[in-house]
């Protein structure tokens, strides 16, 4: 896989373990760089910063590491102004790469300081999870979570290469991945029910890990995501459908304190949500849930709310999302497996109505 996204300078390239396209990128693009920043977190740079650092040394730069705390408790505003208080004293300029070597939290924490320092300098993503490879390093944004709001400030800014590495997954803990998967079934719910039934039918591979599966399932992803991207890159219209499931999965993050559940796991438990809303109004039946949920659950996924969670609560967090304006809370609801649409003002009594619907075993 190599998947350009011309507009953007940004390639994204299925890597095999030597990271070659790594090498190629650097010997390439030798002149413009004098240095490499990698900003990474302690699970990742512990396991793998061995390797990568003879690659990049191997090209005359210099390797500054800037290793975060796991975990999405990083995604702050503080972990951003460390890394630039870090560049700025190891002597980081406008010609200095950054790479983001790690999951989705390190991504998005590296992308946005990257994105700032010295009003931008140009980044290279290496994500070691799931989740990061399908979603989280492709489309140019970043950000991180501030006054109990997910994403509240970020940028848009493409990396200039995406290294999609899959051997990283070896060491990827089952819940990670699940958290992964649940990204991935929202691509096929939303874009391409072919995915979805493959998903269906090969689940229990996929959580074995078996390579060529994995390799189906991350191709199909990322290949989706772009198309997306590359038609719509700043969610004036079709990309806002990528945030199947966001809206609730966001106000449950930040109800549990980022620390109940993954990201994943939280937008498989908003994906069911909107499913219910979607019921709700008439679009889908009973049944469509089900397989919707089924399918999550098969991938080791929650589809239920806990009940520490109170509709309330989440209706009031939904009405400060980032996407919900002047109080009308957008939605993406299903309509077909494949095929999804956009809300523009849901009445708060249907998503009360749905936070409240039980699923059916
Ligand atoms: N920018 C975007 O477009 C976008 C899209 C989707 C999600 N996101 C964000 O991504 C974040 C979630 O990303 P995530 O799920 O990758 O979480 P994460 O980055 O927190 O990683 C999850 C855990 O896996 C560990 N890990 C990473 N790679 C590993 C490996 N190869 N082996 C063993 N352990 C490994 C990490 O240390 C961490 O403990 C959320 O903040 C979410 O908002 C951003």
């Amino acid at each position: 896989m190599r998947i350009s996204l011309t507009k953007f300078q940004c390639n994204i390239v299925l890597a095999n373990p030597d990271l070659a396209c790594l090498s190629e990128f650097l010997l390439k693009n030798k002149s413009l760089y004098t240095n490499c920043v990698v900003i990474s977190d302690e699970n990742v740079f512990h396991r793998f910063g061995n390797e990568i650092k003879p690659l990049i040394e191997g090209q005359g730069l210099s390797v500054h590491p800037i290793v975060l705390k796991p975990g999405e408790p990083s995604k702050t505003l503080d972990s951003v102004i460390r890394c630039w208080q870090e560049m700025q004293t190891q002597g980081s300029d406008r010609s200095s790469l950054v790479i983001g070597f790690g999951g989705g939290m390190v991504t998005d924490v590296a992308g946005f300081a990257s994105a700032c320092y010295m009003r931008g300098v140009d980044t290279v993503y290496i994500p070691t999870t799931l989740l990061g490879m399908v979603d989280a390093a492709i489309g140019g944004k970043s950000g991180v979570n501030l006054c109990k709001i997910k994403n509240l400030v970020g940028t848009l800014k493409h990396p200039r290469l995406v290294v999609v590495a899959p051997h990283y997954l070896k060491t990827l803990p089952p819940r990670e991945l699940s958290s992964g998967l649940a990204e991935i079934i929202k691509a096929g719910m939303i874009w391409d029910g072919e995915l979805f039934e493959f998903l269906e039918k090969h689940m229990e591979d996929i959580l074995a890990k078996n390579p060529e599966k994995l390799k189906t399932i991350i191709t199909k992803a990322c290949k989706i995501k772009t198309d997306i991207v590359r038609a719509d890159e700043k969610e004036h219209n079709v990309r806002a459908i990528l945030n199947y499931g966001h809206t609730f999965a966001h106000a449950i993050e930040a109800l549990t304190n980022y620390e109940l559940y993954t990201h994943g796991e939280a937008v498989s438990i908003g994906m069911s949500c909107a499913a219910k809303v979607s019921r709700i109004l008439g679009y889908v039946d009973d049944e469509f849930v089900k397989r919707q949920d089924n399918l999550c659950a098969s991938a080791q996924l929650p589809v239920h709310l806990p009940p520490s969670i109170c509709p309330d609560d989440m209706l009031r967090l939904m009405l400060h999302d980032k996407k919900t304006v002047k109080g009308k809370i957008k939605l993406i609801i299903p309509r077909r497996i494949g095929k999804v649409d956009q809300l523009h003002d849901v009445d708060p009594a249907v998503l009360c109505d749905a936070l409240k619907l039980k699923g059916q075993d």
